[in-house]
């Protein structure tokens, strides 16, 4: 998951934060990005239950299983919760409830265990629930009750049995913490004109539901939820279905507003969810026939406009979906809402989606293009999610990878449809196929599915939102949407959404309703059916590299690693080989689909002559790589510096990426795949560029250090000089931005990159700017999208007043994401003290909220200057950042990525190894696979250094001469 010499999840954030250099160029994207694929990781800090495995065995009593007996089946709960949003007589915020739960005897039975963690649960005759039979069942009375702390239950005793086919009520009452640690009900406090507010809000994905109330808290454990709200007068209730009644009244001697919701449909306990705070909302409803849609936030954010623009998109991205699964949405009402505190980028509740402030508020007058793009992406994926996850819900946890990789794949249709010129499709090469390629090409990976029974505890659940899951998922399924074609896939997917809906399923169920509309489909030839081709894809971990011989026709696959030495000790029951479909075309021309479905086979259209050349996986929408003979290789780089537009958009990212990354496992020469990059002083489109900046970071996170720097620099600012001129014309020297979206994107790169490496005039120009805006801080001029560029720039090349001045307007800005950007830019200082103190900031909540603590920690280790010091910090700080954000943040293990980006010597190997020593006490929780991908990639880049540093200096030297 590391930066640096692989290309990443985070490497955007990298990008805009190379130290002083300041390669500011994703800016949008960057923070964007960073959170993006971390839709629901969670903070973990609850103490020895979730650190780490148990060391001794549990029995095998049913309660100390992680997953509950298939005795019992919930019908419905009856739930009504209270919370206190100012502090109680101890100082503890807190909230009260009762909840009710029907369910019916699947299976005889004297226990009932139901999930129930950090739930102070009233007595009632010294048990902590009562039970009734229902219909006419009379209830066996309770022997005993107890918790089961490990495994997060509580288990009711009974002294005699509930019969099979009997409805019983399992009833509780209970106080529970409302606690800041972004789990389970929880609270979240912002400043709002100088006035401190709290909000009440949940996230119970993927095991917190029973932090909330006591509940069977498995996701095929559906049920119908009647939640109703107590919450002090002026403030709003919200759940995941309208509300029906609203009544003030008295409680224990307090004003109180009683909120019921309508019951909701049959749904997970994961996806539950209720909110009451102060927010508004804006709405827009032409047509009554539509479902209500809401946009909330904070009062100050809706009235500033905020909220528009998602609202503006949310009911075209309905209406698609509506049509791509050819299913009506299911419920009546789409709330979504922006939380000043939401560890997740965001939540795909039922009907109630909770969102991070930057993905979901856009302001035209501070947010760049790129905040807009996420916001789009976001909205559309977790609508996605509304049918496939929801209505559609996977058995278990070990399937997540088709609900996100699923979700994660069509954002991009959704959102393509709400802003049609954009050309969002293109982008998931970018975000989601190189980053799934980045740390599949590890032997650390693994493999998309795995079994149900490797897949129980809490901590084992949330390692399965990674990488691997959203962006592989995303990207296998678009190539098997690409194969069949996207109407047979949607035909497919209706029928499936059609047979489970308010159900559960596993990913074959999938496989069978794709396979039957392929077989419905008399001109559409498979060589296999759709399980045995996909089944190679998910099944084992890895992708191939397809090696095209153009002078024999010869075309084979070997599963490609980035450290051509490293040892696969996963065994693999298809033999690490794939069942490939090749798009491809002859000069230009594109050809039939092939299918390579041995280790090699000769295809004779693939045997070109002088002259023509070969290109393979047409818009990247394979999963894999693809290397060439020498001589094919000459005639694309021929291609690309004599007229590059013949090779589609896509490709030309794909042939710089795949020449870089054939070159780090050395089956190519590095000296390819550096020439890859000249025709870039013709390149003007953002995609193409960004692959380009992607490997040469990490390139510069390798030589940053190093005498190859210097030539470096002087072989890139020549590459990006015709961009940056290009800029300065079409924009009236950098008076305006192009209008294109994509432009927008290629002249940030334009300027971050002209900055980077000294272009002239370019350093001049941010420098100007910002100082203009340190004389008026009232009135930033700067555009939007070259913010963060402009920012990180000044910071780097100014000094303490710089410093403090954008720590000033990070401080005050009301907007998220302007805030996001002003901290990003303060860790682009090469002040070593000013970066110590940031370090410290990120320990104090007032200065550095909590969930951006390791962002920030990660953004200063991205500095060259700041690495070092950052190494330094969470070394000596492990300890205190594990209780903090251990277990189950994915920002977490990113952390561990960001500060390792660097390390390439056998010196900062064995520091690193001795890290992993010294702390295997306290551990590394989630960060533990990360730690391991750390070692891996350094021992692969050191390798790699003795054998092509000197072979890369001298490139440069030859190229600026
Ligand atoms: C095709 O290439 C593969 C991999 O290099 C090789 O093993 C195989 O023998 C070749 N086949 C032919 C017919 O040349
Ligand atoms: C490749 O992508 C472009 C733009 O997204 C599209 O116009 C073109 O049809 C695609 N080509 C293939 C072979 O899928
Ligand atoms: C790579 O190519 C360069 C220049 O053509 C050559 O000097 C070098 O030996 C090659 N390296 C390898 C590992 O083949
Ligand atoms: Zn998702």
């Amino acid at each position: 998951m590391g930066k640096g010499f692989y290309i990443s999840k985070h490497l955007a954030i990298a990008a805009v934060l190379l130290a002083a250099a300041a390669l500011a160029t994703i800016v949008a994207l960057s923070i964007v990005y960073s959170k993006e694929k971390a839709k629901k990781s969670h903070q973990v800090s609850d103490g020895p239950t979730s650190r780490m495995p148990p060391t001794t065995p549990l029995s095998n009593e049913p309660w100390d299983k992680y997953r509950l007996p298939n005795t019992l089946k919930p019908q419905f709960y009856n739930i009504s919760l209270w919370p206190r949003l100012s502090i109680d007589a101890k100082g503890m915020y807190v909230f009260t409830g009762s909840s009710g739960v029907a369910f019916t005897c699947e299976k005889e039975t004297d226990l009932i265990i139901i999930h129930c963690h950090k739930l102070n649960l009233t007595l009632f005759d010294g048990r902590h629930a009562k039970l009734t039979g229902m219909q006419g069942a009379t209830a066996p009375a309770i022997k005993k009750t107890w918790f089961q702390l490990e495994t997060q239950y509580l288990v009711v005793q009974l002294k005699g049995r509930l019969k099979p086919g009997k409805a019983y009520w399992l009833y509780t009452e209970f106080r529970g913490e409302l606690a800041d640690d972004l789990q389970g009900f929880y609270r979240s406090e912002y400043e709002e004109d100088g006035v401190k507010k709290v909000v009440a809000i949940t996230q119970m994905q993927a095991t917190y539901a029973r932090k909330a109330f006591p509940c069977f808290d498995e996701p095929a454990m559906k049920a119908i939820f009647h939640i109703t709200l107590i919450h002090e007068p002026g403030t709003i209730a919200l759940s995941n279905s309208r509300d029906v009644d609203t009544e003030s009244l008295q409680m224990d001697g307090i004003d109180v507003i009683k909120t019921v919701f309508e019951p909701t449909k049959t749904m997970s306990t994961y996806l539950v969810a209720f909110v009451v705070s102060d927010f508004t909302y804006t709405s827009k409803q032409t047509d009554s026939k539509d479902v209500m849609v809401r946009i909330w936030a904070r009062q100050k954010a809706i009235g500033e406009g905020q909220g528009d623009y998602a609202l503006s998109i949310t009911q075209p991205i309905l209406k698609f979906f509506e049509k791509y699964y050819s299913t009506n949405y299911p419920l009546s009402k789409s709330d979504q809402i922006a939380l000043p505190d939401f560890n997740a980028g965001a939540m795909e509740n039922w009907g109630l989606v909770t969102y991070r402030e930057t993905s979901l508020l856009y302001d035209p007058k501070t947010s760049a293009n790129g905040n807009k793009q996420r916001i789009v992406i976001v909205v559309s994926h977790e609508l996605a999610h509304m049918w496939f996850g929801n209505l559609v819900t996977l058995k278990w946890w070990n399937d997540l990878w088709l609900n996100e990789g699923f979700a994660s794949y069509v954002e991009y249709l959704g959102a393509d449809y709400a802003e049609p010129t954009w050309n969002i499709k293109d982008q998931i090469i970018l975000y989601d196929i190189y980053r799934a390629f980045a740390v599949d090409s590890l032997v650390s990976s693994h493999p998309l599915s795995c079994k149900e029974e490797e897949v129980n505890k809490p901590a084992e659940i949330s390692q399965m939102f990674n990488t691997i899951s959203y962006s592989k998922g995303a990207a296998v399924l678009r190539m098997l949407s690409e194969f069949l074609t996207e109407p047979i896939f949607a035909k497919g997917l209706s029928t499936y959404l059609n047979q489970f809906a308010y159900g559960n399923s596993v990913y074959s169920d999938l496989w069978d309703h794709l396979q039957k509309a392929v077989e419905k489909t008399p001109h559409l030839k498979l060589p296999h059916r759709v399980h045995d081709i996909m089944n190679r894809w998910i099944l084992q971990m890895g992708f191939p590299v397809v090696t095209i011989d153009t002078q024999t026709g010869n075309v084979s696959q070997k599963h490609f690693l980035l450290e051509p030495n490293s040892v696969v000790e996963r065994p693999s029951e298809f033999n690490y080989e794939w069942f490939i479909p090749i798009k491809w075309m002859k000069k230009g021309v594109e050809q039939d689909q092939l299918w390579l479905l041995q280790k090699s086979a000769v295809h004779k259209p693939m045997k070109v002559s002088r002259g023509d050349w070969v290109l393979a996986n047409t818009n990247v929408s394979g999963y894999y790589r693809v290397n060439y003979d020498p001589e094919n290789w000459e005639r694309l780089l021929k291609q690309l510096s004599s007229n590059h537009q013949v090779i589609p958009l896509i490709n030309r990212a794909q042939i710089l990426d795949d020449a870089f990354n054939l070159a780090r496992a050395s089956i190519i020469n590095i000296t390819l795949a550096l020439r890859t990059t000249k025709y870039l002083s013709l390149e003007r489109e953002y995609i193409p560029w960004e692959a380009a900046l992607r490997n040469l970071n990490s390139l510069f996170l390798l030589f940053d250090r190093s005498e190859v720097y210097g030539p470096m620099q002087a072989y890139l600012r020549k590459q990006v000089k015709p961009l940056f001129d290009h800029f300065a014309s079409v924009t009236e020297n950098w008076a305006t931005v192009p209008p294109g979206h994509n432009d927008q994107f290629s002249q940030i790169i334009a300027l971050s990159l002209a900055c980077k490496t000294g272009v002239q005039g370019c350093r001049e120009l941010t420098k100007t700017w910002f100082r203009q805006w340190m004389q008026d801080p009232n009135n930033n001029e700067i555009h939007p999208n070259l913010r963060s560029t402009v920012y990180c720039y000044a910071i780097a090349t100014g000094g303490v007043e710089e410093w403090d001045f954008t720590w000033k307007m990070f401080k005050k800005a009301t907007v998220a994401a302007e805030a996001v950007k002003l901290r990003a830019a303060l860790s682009c200082t090469r002040e070593p003290w000013l970066l110590n103190r940031f370090l410290e900031y990120t320990l104090d909540p007032n200065k550095i909220r909590k969930q951006d603590a390791t962002s920030t920690i990660g953004a200063i280790a991205s500095n060259v200057v700041g690495q070092p010091l950052a190494w330094n910090f969470v070394r000596a700080r492990w300890e205190y950042l594990f209780k903090e954000y251990g277990v189950g943040s994915f920002s977490f293990s990113s952390l561990i990525s960001d500060i390792t980006s660097r390390f390439c010597t056998t010196f900062e190997l064995n520091q690193l190894k001795q890290f992993q020593m010294d702390n295997a006490d306290v551990g590394f929780g989630s960060g533990t696979q990360a730690l391991h991908q750390a070692v891996e990639k350094t021992k692969a880049k050191i390798k790699w250094l003795e054998e092509n540093k000197k072979q890369v200096l001298q490139w440069f030297i030859s190229q600026s001469a």
